[in-house]
């Protein structure tokens, strides 16, 4: 959607990643780090100090005890710590719960890890709620694993704690790993909380906690994020990495060790602007008479044209409102397995107020 946006010359809300510069400490720190020399491998698994900094943040901010020496590796983007991980822990024939909707590359990891995805339906009339029956019968012996993403991509959901609890404890009973990626930890709205899976009790030692730098900070191109999990599963993923990729670049990794160390206020401005561009799309969207999903977290709206065209697939609405509107947005089935989400298509507000206005101007024309 992204070329065909920029063939079309419509407003791209199809892929998320900002259309807004990163902090200006972040620029400076890289420009720095590249210009003292910090130009060759770094230790494979992690400069040290970027190491540290995750550890600090992983238990003051994710509640999870953790020493950059032992339980952190970094990798080339959350994208290559979810591969590498699946990859260190799978094995041809276990099973990986995948959670449907989700983000189109675990299924893809667990495919080049060997194992088999079993799909698990978050029921759409339901916000997308896990249910305890459901999620009951797809834990069964060869279940190795489950991917949880929280908050959510492609809706916006954040997972309440009991729904951690449930799935918490199936892993223990099922002596299952969850792949947490939780790259969206910062973006929240509404008062909703974000708890990492990994700090339950029962799940210290079965969780890889997965983050990264690209949307908290806005350096998708940096390609930097990390895992966070018990020696024993880390030695297994610092060994992955190392034949994947060797490592992470190095400056940029000097350089996201300061982003760790921005204040407060910096999440804070960055919870309240995304709050701006998300209630802007928001009202829009449903005064055109899309039926939206208003998110509590990361930053997309999912949204439901049904009530506007009955006959259309969810691709021919995309690629219809993409020509006529000029506006590019997501069809819904790409997230799905077979064939659900075929009235559905997501926007990102993942853009500068401006651009999410010029958006909203050229969608008014939609219903007709
Ligand atoms: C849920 C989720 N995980 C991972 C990624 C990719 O992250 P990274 O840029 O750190 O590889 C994305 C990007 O859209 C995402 O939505």
């Amino acid at each position: 959607m992204t070329r065909l946006a920029a063939k079309h010359d419509a407003v791209n809300l199809a892929q998320g990643f900002p259309d807004f510069a990163c902090p200006k400490e972040l620029k400076d720190a890289a420009a720095k780090a590249i210009d003292e020399d910090f130009n060759q491998y770094s230790v494979t698994w992690g400069a040290p100090i970027l190491r540290e900094a995750i550890a600090k943040k992983a238990r003051i901010y994710n509640k999870i005890e953790a020493d950059g020496d032992k339980n952190v590796v970094v990798t080339c983007g959350t994208t290559e710590a979810m591969v590498c991980a699946q990859l260190a822990i799978l094995d041809p024939g276990d099973e990986l719960i995948v959670l449907d909707p989700h983000y189109e590359n675990y299924v893809p990891d667990a495919i080049i890890s060997g194992a088999k995805p079993r799909y698990l339906e978050l029921a759409q009339e339901n916000e997308f709620a896990l249910d305890e029956e459901e999620i009951k019968r797809a834990f069964n012996s060869k279940t190795r694993g489950i991917v949880l993403n929280t908050p959510l991509n492609p809706t916006g959901k954040v997972f309440e704690k009991k729904e951690l609890k449930l799935i918490a404890d199936l892993c223990n009973d099922y002596d299952a790993v969850c792949f947490s990626d939780e790259i969206y930890e910062y973006i929240l709205y509404d008062g909703a909380k974000h708890v990492s899976i990994g700090s339950l009790p029962s799940m210290r030692e079965r969780t890889v906690t997965i983050s990264g730098f690209s949307k908290t900070y806005s350096v998708t191109g940096w390609r930097v994020g990390y895992a966070t999990a018990s020696v024993r599963l880390t030695n297994a993923i610092k060994k992955v990495h190392d034949f994947v990729t060797v490592g992470a670049p190095h400056p940029l990794q000097i350089a996201c060790a300061k982003a760790l160390s921005l204040p407060d206020s910096y999440y804070e401005r960055l919870r309240s602007d995304y709050d701006q561009r998300r209630m802007t799309l928001l009202s829009s969207l449903e005064e055109v008479g899309l039926r939206c999903i208003k998110p509590r977290g990361a930053y997309y709206i999912w949204s439901d044209f049904s009530g506007l065209d009955s006959k259309s697939t969810d691709t021919e609405f995309a690629m219809r409102m993409l020509k006529r509107n000029r506006v590019a947005a997501v069809p819904g089935s790409s997230f799905f397995q077979g064939g659900r989400g075929s009235k559905n298509i997501r926007f990102t507000f993942s853009k500068k107020i401006e651009t999410i206005e010029e958006a909203c101007l050229r969608l008014k024309s939609l219903q007709r």
